[in-house]
């Protein structure tokens, strides 16, 4: 008798019932940049996103909150920037200040903040640099990996005491999850769960993130601190079990749509939760194309997201997450 799966495939119904992967508002996370201006600015390389006011931070906080995305996370653009990136610990920055009144207006909204200091740094870097004696050229400086973890930790207890539910720092320094972790319980939050970044590539998808976040950075690359592209199944364990080790709650695989391999290792090799994130350049490969008309947006956008859950991802990081949350609300 020839075996006929087709027949499970006859009729939408049929094939609802049969499917084994279920793409929900509840997996999403809505990212959110919060800029110190009341203008809300798009951003030329995102299309659909824009850099947000406090206010209209709030609004979009609702926004997702109606549409059943339980969770923001936010990425603070000050107005002025220095060397040690002081605006991402200030009390009064803006990323503490976008989580207080998220957390005021809508305190159901779990609110995630991101925790590095390149948007915050004059030459962009996520940690502070420090020149190297007797070096020229791009080897006569570095970035300083253990004063950053101080920064990096301040950073993380000044967005909990604003309000922010979840810390996810992503500047890929070592040692980072256990300097956080460790500061956030001695200054009383325990509670606070750290998303960290555990497994995040040097990777040209966040080109239209730099743009946004205005944190290209202005001398050398990330390479020396994110990982490379190449690098395989050892330095992605390495990275996960180092972060698992130091305490992180959920581990990250960033950007998602190239390595969605690692997704699928870390989800079998880990007993954590994980988090995939559709960063900025898969997000605008999307728009333009459908803007050219080449793909239909609603169907390639529930594929992709859908694709991230089949490999394994618990939550999703996505621009998409209005946009998708809406289509399986009006035509699931
Ligand atoms: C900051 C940070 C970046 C992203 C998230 N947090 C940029 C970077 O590492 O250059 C990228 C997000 C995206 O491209 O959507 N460390
Ligand atoms: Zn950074």
């Amino acid at each position: 008798m020839m075996d006929r799966p087709r027949r499970l495939r006859r009729t939408p119904a049929l094939r609802a019932l049969t499917r084994e992967i279920q793409l929900h508002p509840s997996q999403f996370i809505h990212p959110i940049f919060v800029h110190e201006r009341d203008d809300v600015t798009p951003i030329a390389t995102m299309p659909g996103v824009s850099r947000h006011s406090v206010a209209s931070a709030v609004q979009q906080a609702h926004e997702a909150h109606a549409l059943g995305i339980p969770s923001v996370i936010l990425f603070g653009i000050p107005d002025d920037k220095d060397e040690q990136g002081s605006g991402a610990y200030d009390s009064g920055g803006i990323i503490q200040r976008a989580a207080a009144a998220i957390k005021a207006a809508v305190p159901e909204v779990t609110v995630i903040a991101d925790t590095c200091l390149c948007e915050y740094t004059s030459h962009g870097h996520c940690g502070v640099l420090r020149e190297v004696p007797g070096q020229t050229g791009a080897d006569a400086w570095t970035v300083d990996n253990d004063p950053s973890l101080d920064l990096l930790a301040r950073t993380a207890v000044s967005q909990a005491q604003a309000g922010a539910d979840v810390v996810a720092p992503s500047a890929m320094m070592d040692g980072q999850v256990g300097a956080i972790r460790a500061a956030l319980d001695a200054a009383g939050y325990a509670h606070v769960p750290v998303m960290a970044y555990a497994v995040k590539y040097a990777s040209a998808y966040y080109g239209p993130f730099r743009d946004a976040a205005g944190s290209a950075p202005s001398v050398g690359n990330r390479a020396t601190y994110q990982m490379d592209p190449a690098g395989g199944y050892r330095e992605a364990l390495r990275e996960a079990r180092l972060d698992a080790e130091q305490g992180a709650d959920t581990l990250m695989v960033k950007p998602a749509l190239a390595y969605l391999d690692v997704l699928s290792l870390l989800r079998r090799e880990f007993d954590l939760p994980v988090v995939a994130y559709n960063v900025s350049g898969e997000y605008s490969l999307i728009k333009a194309a459908a803007a050219a008309g080449y793909m239909d947006e609603r169907r390639t956008v529930l594929e992709t997201l859908t694709g991230f859950r089949r490999a394994g991802a618990d939550a999703i990081i996505t621009y998409h997450a209005l946009d998708a949350a809406r289509w399986l609300r009006d035509d699931p």
